[in-house]
């Protein structure tokens, strides 16, 4: 057992199948499952094998009973994702990726907040014209247990274990968010494929030094900027505080993510990454 509390600030222990456990009154969630038979079309070889039937595991809603009433009012949820480790061809595990849904009235996509606690994660994010026909912008963040990212507004995401160990991230997000896979499904996945790099003499052992490998499916690449997030105290966001304290001590900190469209000046690349 891996106990995630320090990290997540949930009373949350891994097995060693994975799956969560819940403890000391934490309503347990049932996960649901992306499988890989699911996946075969956001991939850069459809053709390939994963050694599992399930590739991650979505634990939507979770909250303590004492905090729920606060959390759906303020119209957000918090999930965790657990990532398998492991290839599909050269590629690393990863999620189909999405975009966000546009907040009603807007033209601005909800943002999302990520925090890693298991693991190493690398995203691949992407943003596009309000149609997502035509890229803009893509970055690749690395990221290390502790460490939080602001999705910004218009961007998709793919959330990828570049690891041979499992990784679990948490996100809050808004609940009237609603996700759309059609992009990343057409183009066989993101602007740019996670794999593993081959190193010569390394005596037939799994490397896990990984590259970027650009998806030639898209008509127009952005270049690809490899990044990592900056620390953002004006939202309570700090490597040292799980984030799921700060949504529940001050939930105004995280009103960006329902109502976006008054902090845009403040949800750039260049304001969220270093
Ligand atoms: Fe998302």
């Amino acid at each position: 057992m891996i106990n995630l509390e320090k990290y997540s600030g949930l009373p949350i222990q891994m097995r060693d199948d994975y799956s969560l456990v819940f403890e000391n009154g934490l309503p347990p969630v049932t996960p649901t499952v992306r499988e890989f038979s699911a996946m075969k079309s956001y991939l850069k070889d459809p053709s390939s094998t994963f050694w599992n039937k399930g590739v991650y595991y979505m634990y939507r809603n979770i909250a303590k009973p004492e905090d729920r009433e606060a959390i759906t009012n303020a119209g957000i949820q918090y999930d965790i994702t657990v990532v398998l480790p492991g290839l599909m061809g050269d590629e690393f595990s990863k999620t189909i990726g999405h975009y966000h849904s546009f907040k009603p009235g807007t033209q601005v996509r909800y943002p999302e907040i990520y925090e890693v606690i298991y693991g190493r994660v690398v995203f691949i994010i992407q943003s596009a014209t309000s149609d997502l026909e035509q890229l803009q912008e893509a970055y690749a963040i690395k990221m290390e247990r502790g460490e939080k990212v602001l999705v910004p507004p218009g961007f998709g995401h793919v959330l990828v274990n570049p690891t041979d160990d499992v990784a679990v991230t948490a996100n809050w997000q808004p609940s009237a968010n609603v996700s759309d896979y059609t992009s990343y499904e057409k183009h066989n996945g993101a602007a740019y494929y996670v794999v593993q790099s081959k190193r010569l003499g390394s005596g037939g052992k799994t490397s896990t030094e990984s590259k970027y490998e650009p998806n030639l499916n898209y008509k127009n690449l952005p270049k690809l900027a490899e990044t990592r997030p900056r620390e953002l105290p004006q939202y309570e966001l700090r490597s040292a505080i799980p984030m799921y304290f700060t949504g529940v001590r001050d939930l105004a900190k995280l009103d960006l993510l329902v109502n976006p469209d008054s902090y845009l000046d403040d949800l750039t690349p260049a304001k969220l990454f270093v």
